[in-house]
C-alpha cells in the first residue's frame, strides 16, 4: 500500500502542507468557476453600454475574452469553441463599444448570447440558458463621463 508515501515529482511547500503539481492543477478554477465570472462580466458589459459608459462596456467585454482564454488553458477541449466565440462574437461587441454604436452593440450582444447558449447545449448543458438580468449592477457608475 502507498498510503502515507508522497507521490513522486516536484512538490510545493505551503504552510498547510506540501502539494503535488497535480493537486495544484486540480485546484485551479474549473469551467463552472470561470463561467460564473464570465456571466457577471457579460451582465455588467450590457448595462455599461446601455448606460453610456462605453469604456466600461469595453473593459467587461475584454474581461469575458480574457476569462475565456483562461478556460481554454485549463480545459483545452473547449479551446476551438472559445477561439471561434472570441473571433466571431466578442470582436463585434468590442467594436461596437469602440464605435459607441448602441444599435450595433445590442445586435452583437444578442447574437453572442444566443451562440453562448448554443455552446451550452452542444456540451450537454442545454438547461444553462443565460439571460440578461434587467437590473443593472449597483456597484459601478454606468453613466457617460
Ligand atoms: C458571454 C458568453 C457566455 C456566458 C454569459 C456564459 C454563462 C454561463 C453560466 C452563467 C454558466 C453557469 C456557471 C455556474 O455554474 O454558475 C455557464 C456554464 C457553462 N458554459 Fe458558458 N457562458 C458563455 C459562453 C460559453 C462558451 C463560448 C462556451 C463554450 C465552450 C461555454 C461553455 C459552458 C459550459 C461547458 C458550462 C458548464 C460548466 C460545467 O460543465 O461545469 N460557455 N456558462
Amino acid at each position: 500500500m502507498n498510503e502515507g508515501i508522497p507521490p513522486e515529482g516536484p512538490r510545493a511547500r505551503t504552510p498547510h502542507g506540501d502539494l503535488s503539481l497535480e493537486e495544484i492543477a486540480e485546484s485551479l478554477p474549473g469551467t463552472a468557476d470561470l463561467m460564473a465570472l464570465i456571466g457577471t462580466a457579460w451582465w455588467k458589459c450590457a448595462h455599461a453600454a446601455r448606460g453610456g459608459n462605453w469604456e466600461l462596456a469595453g473593459y467587461f467585454a475584454r474581461r469575458v475574452r480574457a476569462t475565456g482564454r483562461r478556460l481554454a488553458v485549463v480545459r483545452p477541449k473547449y479551446g476551438a469553441d472559445i477561439a471561434r466565440f472570441e473571433e466571431e462574437r466578442i470582436a463585434p461587441v468590442l467594436a461596437a463599444t469602440q464605435e459607441q454604436d448602441a444599435d450595433a452593440f445590442e445586435t452583437a450582444f444578442a447574437a453572442a448570447t444566443d451562440e453562448a447558449n448554443a455552446f451550452h447545449a452542444k456540451w450537454g448543458k442545454s438547461y444553462i440558458r443565460w439571460t440578461l438580468p434587467s437590473e443593472p449592477p449597483r456597484d459601478l457608475d454606468l453613466g457617460p463621463r
